[in-house]
């Protein structure tokens, strides 16, 4: 859609994982600095999409606009649970049509995971914004993209025509930032 501005969001551990080997996310990759980042970012955001276990539970979760991937339901439905949640399955109709259910036509929409959620955008970003915790490790942890640990988050993003900007220091004791990784215009 013509009028759509996609940006993704992740944090991962210095092996490039979002996520620990029980595929939650642990205590040890949560910072208040890149918090904050996310959460202004997601306020300044006109939809969010995420898979069904990424919902991001912050005080201001229940009103935003969202879509949910599911393969619960054939193509596309509003969410019984949400007034402002619509269900998707992407074998069944197009992003564009879930946005439009959505009634989102123009605008930003951040994409917040997980990994195969990432991977459906990975041609379609024009921004991503890759936060990196430099110290935590999550040995057979949850890779933040398809093709990670083979490859790191860095050259996937790089692979599908992004370069990276300058990064931001989040959380200076921890060394943890983030870089924004913009397609060519
Ligand atoms: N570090 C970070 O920044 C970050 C970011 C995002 C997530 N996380 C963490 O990573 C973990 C993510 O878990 P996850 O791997 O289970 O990812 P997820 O994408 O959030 O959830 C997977 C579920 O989403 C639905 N789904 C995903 N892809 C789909 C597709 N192509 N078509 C239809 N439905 C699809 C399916 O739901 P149904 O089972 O209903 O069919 C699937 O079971 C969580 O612990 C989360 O907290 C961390």
């Amino acid at each position: 859609m013509p009028g759509l501005r996609i940006e993704g969001y992740v944090i991962v551990s210095a092996d490039g994982m979002l996520a620990n080997a029980d595929r939650v996310m642990p205590e040890e990759l949560k910072f208040e600095g890149d918090k904050r980042f996310f959460t202004a970012a997601l306020d300044r955001a006109d939809l969010i999409v995420h898979g069904r276990h990424s919902h991001e539970g912050q005080a201001n979760s229940p009103q935003r606009k969202r879509v949910v991937l599911t393969r619960s339901i054939g193509t596309i439905a509003p969410d019984p649970s949400n007034p402002r949640a619509t269900l998707w399955n992407p074998a069944g109709t197009s992003f564009e049509f879930a946005c439009e259910l959505a009634g989102v036509r123009s605008g930003t929409v951040a994409i917040i995971g997980g990994p195969a959620v990432f991977g459906m955008f990975m041609d379609r970003y024009d921004t991503f914004w890759l936060s990196q915790a430099p110290l935590v490790l999550l040995p057979g942890g949850e890779p933040c993209f398809p093709g990670v640990p083979r490859h790191s988050p860095q050259e996937i993003l790089a692979a599908h025509g992004m370069s990276p900007g300058d990064a931001q220091i989040l959380d200076a004791a921890h060394g943890v930032s983030v870089t924004p990784w913009r397609r060519a215009a």
